[in-house]
């Protein structure tokens, strides 16, 4: 793991490398094995949560050989800051039909788990055959609501992180590598 610090371009915040594309590629790699064992024959429906999830999402299914199908869903939670309002809202549902689905909610990470709670809750109000969560990064740290994960490709300490779909007031998304911002 790179401890580089850079200077962003744009706005001069300091942020470290926390994990480079490689890492991540490694870890995805690592997931799409498991899922495509554990889905072989369940025509799972993916569920990405946006926004964050894109990124992951995009290269995940690229990875997996068996038929599924891909949604979205939008939770608000975070607002504008960094830190989380404790509420969670429904901005966007699913437009497949979720009933009688194997789902696999695909999450960019979970930090107090309070949007991914309330996301597996409301996946669960629909009635699939099964639910599970898969997470790019856990943050276990931050936790403040219980939240079983059965996937995920890497862990975090505290602090804010940016880049690979993750951002802050909507930035960093593009960046390859996951960063911590502050350093
Ligand atoms: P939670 O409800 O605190 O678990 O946070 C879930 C959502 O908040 C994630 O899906 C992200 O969109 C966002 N989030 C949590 N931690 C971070 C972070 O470190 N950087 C950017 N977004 C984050």
């Amino acid at each position: 793991m790179s401890q580089k610090f850079i200077m962003n371009r744009f706005n001069q915040e300091k942020r470290r490398q926390l994990y480079d594309s490689q890492e991540i590629n490694k870890a995805i790699v690592k997931i799409a094995g498991y899922i495509n064992h554990d889905y072989k024959e369940l025509n799972p429906l993916l569920i990405g949560v946006l926004k964050g999830g894109f990124v992951f999402l995009a290269d995940l299914v690229r990875l997996l050989d068996m038929p599924l199908e891909i949604d979205f869903i939008q939770v608000s939670s975070y607002g504008r800051n960094r830190e989380s309002s404790g509420r969670a809202e429904l901005i966007l549902e699913p437009q497949i039909p979720v009933s009688g689905r194997h789902v696999l909610l695909i999450e960019d990470i979970v930090d107090t788990g309070l949007t991914t709670g309330f996301a597996m809750d409301y996946i669960g109000k629909l009635k699939p055959s099964s639910a599970k969560l898969c997470t790019l990064i856990d943050k276990p740290s931050r936790r403040k609501v219980e939240v079983e994960i059965h996937y995920c490709g890497l862990e975090a300490p505290d602090g804010f992180l940016v880049g690979y779909g993750l951002d802050c007031d909507e930035k960093y998304r593009n960046l390859p590598g996951i960063y911590i911002l502050g350093g």
